[in-house]
C-alpha cells in the first residue's frame, strides 16, 4: 500500500476492517521493523484490544515463527513493536512516549473524542509515520468524521468506505443478524450494516416522526409554490440561535421548502437573509419574547414590522409547556414535506433534538434538553402551532392573543 499520512476505512459492521487493518500492520511489521501502537478511546483492559485478533491472523498468515506474543505486547524477531493503549489514560505529558511510533492505529475510531485526536495528531511525529483508523460513523460531526470525511480533510490522506457486500469472507451468522435488523429496524440496520450516519439520536424526541419521514420520501425536493407567499416561523436568541423555518401549507400538506440558523447577529442580518431568499414573503411568526423590551425604544416585534412594512408580523402566546409545542409538532409531522437540501442543517437539530436524562432514574425525562439543537426544534414547535392553528380549532384560543 502507498504511504500516506492518513489512511481510514469507514463502513458499517461485518466489512472486514478489522480483519484488514489487522493484516495490514503484521504486513508492515514483516516488512520492515514497525514500532505500532493500536489506540481505542477507553482500554480498561488488555483484552479490549485487537491483540487477540493480532495473534489468531499470526497463526492463520503462518507467521508464528516471525513474533513473540507477550502479555501486553507482541514484538516481531526483526525489532517490530506492537502495543495496546488506551487513549484517555494518556496526559499531554504520557502522550509523549509514543514520539517514536511509526504507525498508531485508532480502533473504533468514532469514539476518540476531539481532546485524543488533538493530543495525538503532533505525537505521532517520526518522518514517515502513519496514522490508521478504522470506524463505523456515528454523525458528521464525530472528531473523526470531521477530520477524514469533512470538507478540511488533509491533503495527504487516502478514505475508503467498507461494505459487508465486499467482505467476501461475511460469516452466514453475521449475515442473518443484519438481515434481522434490516427486518426489525431499518434506521438501526442503515447506520449499524450500512454505515450511514445517525439521523437521531438516542432519545430523539422526533425519532418516529423523522425515521417515518425518510422512509416515506417525505424529506424530498420542495420547492415553494410560485406565487404563493412563505411563511417565517421564528426562534430568538442572542447567545443561542435564531432559527428560521420557511413553508407554505397547502391543501392540508406542509410544505417546508428551507431553513436557516445562526447566532451572534442582529435582527437586520436575519431579515436580509429571509429577503435575500428572494420567496414573496408570507406572514412572519415570532416567538413570545419578541414582545418584551430587547431593543433601544421598541420591541422585536416592532422592529421587524419597520423591517418588513407590508409584512404581517404576528406574536405567538407563550406555550405554557414545552409538551404542548411538541405534541403540536407530532400531529404535522405525518403532514410534513422536507427539501432534502435547504432544511438538511434543520433536519439534524431536529433529530437531535432530545430528552434530557432523569439524574434519579437514569432513564429519559419528559422535559427536552436545551442545548444547541432547541432552538431550530423551537421554531418548528412555533410552525406546528401555528400552522395547526389554521385548520384545529383546539389551537385556536391558544393562538388568540394579542393579535
Ligand atoms: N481477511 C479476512 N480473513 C478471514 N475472515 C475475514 C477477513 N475479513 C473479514 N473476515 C470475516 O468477516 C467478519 C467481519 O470482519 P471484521 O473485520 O470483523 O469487520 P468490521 O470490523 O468491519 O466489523 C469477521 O468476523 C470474519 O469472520
Ligand atoms: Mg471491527
Amino acid at each position: 500500500m502507498k504511504p500516506a499520512r492518513y489512511k481510514g476505512a469507514w463502513g458499517g459492521r461485518g466489512s472486514g476492517k478489522s480483519h484488514f487493518y489487522a493484516e495490514l500492520l503484521l504486513e508492515a511489521c514483516v516488512s520492515a521493523p514497525t514500532r505500532a501502537v493500536c489506540l481505542r478511546e477507553v482500554q480498561r483492559s488488555i483484552k479490549q484490544s485487537i491483540k487477540l485478533l493480532l495473534e489468531d491472523k499470526i497463526k492463520t498468515m503462518g507467521l508464528s515463527s516471525l513474533f513473540d506474543v507477550l502479555e501486553t505486547e507482541i514484538r516481531g524477531k526483526n525489532g517490530s513493536l506492537i502495543t495496546f493503549q488506551g487513549l484517555q489514560n494518556h496526559t499531554a505529558d504520557s502522550i509523549k512516549s509514543l514520539e517514536g511510533y511509526d504507525i498508531a492505529l485508532l480502533v473504533e475510531a468514532q469514539a476518540i473524542s476531539q481532546r485524543s485526536l488533538d493530543m495525538l495528531r503532533p505525537t505521532i511525529r517520526k518522518e514517515r509515520s502513519e496514522i490508521w483508523a478504522e470506524w463505523n460513523p456515528e454523525n458528521e460531526d464525530v472528531p473523526i468524521d470531521s477530520l477524514l470525511r469533512g470538507k478540511d480533510a488533509p491533503a495527504d490522506s487516502v478514505v475508503v468506505e467498507a461494505n459487508w457486500r465486499d467482505n467476501p469472507f461475511l460469516p452466514d451468522v453475521l449475515l442473518r443478524e443484519m438481515e434481522e435488523d434490516k427486518a426489525r429496524d431499518y434506521d438501526k440496520y442503515m447506520h449499524v450494516w450500512e454505515g450511514h450516519y445517525r439521523r437521531t439520536l438516542d432519545g430523539a424526541v422526533y425519532a418516529k416522526e423523522i425515521r417515518a419521514a425518510f422512509e416515506q420520501k417525505r424529506v424530498c425536493r420542495v420547492l415553494p409554490i410560485a406565487g404563493k407567499p412563505v411563511d417565517t416561523f421564528w426562534d430568538l436568541g442572542k447567545r443561542d440561535h435564531t432559527a428560521i423555518w420557511f413553508a407554505q401549507m397547502q391543501l392540508g400538506e406542509y410544505r417546508i421548502s428551507d431553513f436557516y440558523q445562526s447566532r451572534g447577529e442582529n435582527l437586520e442580518h436575519y431579515a436580509k437573509v429571509v429577503k435575500e431568499r428572494g420567496y414573496p414573503i408570507g406572514t412572519i411568526w415570532l416567538p413570545h419574547d419578541a414582545e418584551q423590551e430587547r431593543l433601544v425604544g421598541k420591541t422585536i416585534a416592532q422592529a421587524m414590522r419597520d423591517l418588513f412594512p407590508n409584512i404581517i408580523v404576528k406574536v405567538i402566546p407563550r406555550m405554557a409547556k414545552k409538551s404542548i409545542g411538541i405534541e403540536a409538532a407530532r400531529r404535522i409531522f405525518p403532514n410534513c414535506y422536507f427539501d432534502e437540501e435547504k432544511t438538511r442543517e434543520g433536519m439534524k437539530a431536529l433529530g437531535r433534538f432530545r430528552y434530557d436524562v432523569d439524574p434519579d432514574t437514569g432513564g429519559y425525562s419528559t422535559n427536552p434538553l436545551h442545548d444547541e439543537n432547541s432552538d431550530a426544534a423551537d421554531a418548528f414547535a412555533q410552525l406546528s402551532l401555528s400552522l395547526s392553528a389554521a385548520s384545529d380549532t383546539k389551537y385556536k384560543s391558544i393562538m388568540m392573543g394579542r393579535n
